[in-house]
Parts: structure tokens; sequence; C-alpha cells
């Protein structure tokens, strides 16, 4: 898609397989028309990601009722209960990082995996003991093969125990069933009222008729923020170290920041690498309305619109030398939220955005704090893509020592 725009320009159609014929758009204003266009103009691209986290999810919904998820699920993943989550994603840090090998290289994605998740699974479903243990055993697995999986329509013939779609259906038997022993634990806990987590609020959330959340929809909805808050969010933290490796400047800037107990560097640096490393590369929309006017162009009904967020954080009229990782760009100042959309815009954007930039905060922090990071001239990874995310291909090969 990269080379297409050189010679089709920021907006262009193509027929991609699965989503059908596609307008492409990388240009900022254009791209900004389609964030700030209304949920019945633009709706839900076709096939999404309910195809794999099930059509009770936040995904599979569009227009009002897709709105009232959103509210409903917002308290959990802003604001003050942000701060609470921060000793857990700590204390993961910690508890992971306390086998490190020292002057030895090895891949850091798999050990951020296991931090995300862990954080997850407690924070939004406020998961523990045997139930946790189960979770962090069957969810990677699931995750590889979801991640392939989730655009691919489902043969209409019955699959196998051994076909990929027996093998996700088996899957969700699991998932649902250690859900459910979650869902009656919490339903028995007299603390229900005050709890703060995703699982409580969706249990205690009642219908216009005083109806509680149908049991498989819960268990869509807190599937759908596994998969889509864990491995991206571990994934921006494998590029974060692939990246620091080799630039020392910036890392000695960030261990001096960190030193003094400030974030404001550190956060630029979140931002940067989630604009040089696109975790997630393209979002998408299908025209609800009788057709949606961008710029000079009229797009018509059910057509495809793709947003290569890529390309519009590769535009050196926005970023100047967009290749180089360059935080100082963003030290005391904001990326334009139009050119910016690492966590996608508009009416669907991310609803774990802080969440993912609190927990990569928390966990740089922790480990700049007692790991040094050694730094060479290792030729860049290359992306590998997972299905949904983009991940250095080597895992984030990193080599460190412990700090006195
Ligand atoms: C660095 C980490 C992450 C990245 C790069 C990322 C990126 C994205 C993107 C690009 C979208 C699509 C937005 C759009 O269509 O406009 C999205 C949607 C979503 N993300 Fe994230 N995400 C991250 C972490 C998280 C976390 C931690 C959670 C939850 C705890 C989460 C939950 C969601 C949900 C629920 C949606 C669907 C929103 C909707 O349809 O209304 N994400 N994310």
């Amino acid at each position: 898609m990269r080379n297409w725009i050189k010679r089709h320009g920021h907006i262009y159609e193509i027929n991609v397989p699965i989503f059908g014929q596609s307008v492409v758009v990388s240009d900022p204003a254009l791209v900004r028309s389609v964030c700030t266009a209304s949920n019945e103009q633009l709706i839900n691209v076709q096939p999404n990601l309910s195809n794999l986290f099930g059509p009770g999810s936040i995904f599979g919904l569009d227009g009002s009722r897709h709105r009232d998820r959103r509210r409903l699920l917002a308290p959990a993943l802003h604001g003050r209960s942000l701060k609470n989550y921060e000793k857990v994603i700590e204390d993961e840090t910690l508890r992971e990082s306390a086998n490190w090998p020292e002057n030895n290289e090895f891949r850091i994605l798999e050990p951020m995996n296991r931090i995300t998740l862990d954080v997850i699974l407690r924070t939004i479903l406020g998961a523990d003991g045997a139930e946790l243990e189960e979770l962090c055993e069957i969810v990677p697995p699931w995750m590889t093969l979801g991640s392939i999986m989730a655009f691919v329509p489902a043969p209409p013939f019955r699959t196998g125990r051994h076909s990929p779609w027996g093998k996700l259906a088996e899957f969700r038997n699991a998932f649902d069933r250690i859900v459910l022993t979650l869902i009656e634990g919490a339903e028995a806990d007299p603390g229900l009222g005050d709890r703060a987590d995703v699982l409580a609020l969706l249990l205690r959330s009642r219908r216009d008729g005083g109806t509680g959340m149908p049991r498989l929809d819960i268990c869509d909805e807190l599937l759908a923020l596994i998969g889509a808050g864990h491995e991206s969010t571990a994934s921006a933290l494998g590029w974060a170290f692939e990246r620091l490796r080799r630039h020392p400047d910036v890392l000695a800037e960030l261990v001096g920041e960190v030193d003094e107990g400030g974030s404001d560097f550190r956060r630029a640096t979140i931002l940067e690498l989630l604009r040089l490393r696109t975790v997630v590369d393209v979002i998408g929309r299908r025209v609800g309305a009788p057709n949606f006017d961008l710029g000079k162009w009229r797009i018509p009904h059910n057509r495809t619109v793709l947003v290569r967020i890529a390309d519009l954080h590769e535009n050196p009229e926005i970023f100047p030398h967009p290749e180089q990782f360059d935080p100082f760009r963003f030290r005391g100042t904001k990326p334009p939220t139009s050119a910016w959309l690492a966590f996608g815009g508009g009416a669907r954007r991310c609803l774990g955005a802080d969440f993912a930039i609190t927990e990569m905060d928390i966990v740089l922090r922790t480990v700049l704090q007692n790991f040094r990071i050694q730094t060479d001239a290792a030729a860049d990874e290359k992306s590998h893509f997972r299905g949904i995310a983009h991940t250095p291909k080597l895992g984030g090969r990193v080599v460190v020592n412990r700090r006195t």
C-alpha cells in the first residue's frame, strides 16, 4: 500500500480480498472527514473483529447500541480506574522481570505479552487464582490462531475438532466456562456494587426494561477487551525496546528522567513509538448512508473505506523526517489529532487508549528503574504482521543488566 501512494496519491480505490471494493485514504483532511462522520453515515466495516470475539461484543454493535456500550465500558478504562491499576502493572512487571538473564540477548516480546495479559485479566475481569492461571494458559495460543483467522469466513460445512475453526470453538467453550465461574463468584460477592472491573460493570448494567445483559454477551465483551487490549500493547512495548536499543540518546534522556521522577519525555516517547511503528495500521468503515461525500469524491452505499494509519504517520509535511525515531518532536507538545491516529478516530476510537498509554508508561518506567539496556548499532528489526498487530520480527531482542 505504501508503494501505491507513490503511484496513486493519498486516496485511491482497490479491490481488497474479503473487504471488497475499498476506498483507501491517508490524506489528513480526508481522514478528518472519515473520523468526524456520524454513526449513520459511516458504520462498522464488514467483516470485523466480532467474527472472532462474538456478535455481543462492542465490535459487533452499531448505532445507539454501540454508543451505549461505549458509555458503559468507559469508566473502567479511564481516569480514576487507571490510577488503581498502576500498582498491578508495576507489580506484574517486577514479577515478570525478576528472572531476566543478564548479558544474554533475549526476546522481550513474550515477557511483554505475559505482563499485558495478566494485567488485563486482573483489572478488567477481576480474575485471580485458578481462573487467572487457566486463562493465562489458554489465551496466548488462541490469540495466535485467532489473529490469523479473524477475517477468514468460516466454511459453510461442519469442520472437525482439529481444523482451525474446531480449535477456536474449543477455546471458546473453555473461555466461557471460566468466565461463567467468575460471574458466579461476582454475583455472590457482597462488594459487587463497589467493584470497578468491567465484569462487575457489565453484571450490574440494566437495559430499559430492567433486564440484565445476557451472559453470552458478557463473555463476548470480555473476550473482546482481552483480545483487543493485550497483544496490541505488548507489541507496542516490544517496539519500544527494539527502538531504545538503537537510540542511546533517547535512552539516556529517559533514564535521566526516570531517576529524577519525571514522565513527560517518556509520554512523548510513547507517542513517537506509536507513530513510527503503528501496531494497527489500518482502520475500516462502511458507507451506511445512501452515499458519503469525501472531499470531491462521492462514495456509494456499502463501499468499504479504509484509513491507512501508517501512511498518515509517514507524511513528511506533517512529521518532518518521518522515518526518524525522534521523541523530541513531541516533547512539550501533542501530535495533531487528525494526523496521529495510532488509536483510530471518531465514534469507534480505541476505548483502551488511555489504558494502553498508562500501561506502557508504567512498564517502561519500571524496567528503566531496574535495568540498564545495552545499546548497539544492530540492524532495525523488520515488522511482522500477526493478523491484527504488527510486532518486531525478531521479538524485540535486547541485552540487559540489572541496575544496582
Ligand atoms: C497500544 C495499544 C493499542 C492500540 C495500538 C490500539 C489500537 C486500536 C485501534 C486502531 C482501534 C480501532 C479504532 C477505530 O476503528 O477507529 C481500536 C479499537 C478498540 N480498542 Fe484498542 N488499541 C490498543 C490497546 C487497547 C486496550 C488496552 C484496550 C482495552 C483494555 C483496547 C480496546 C479497544 C476496543 C474495545 C476497541 C473498539 C472500540 C469501538 O469499536 O468502539 N485497545 N484499538
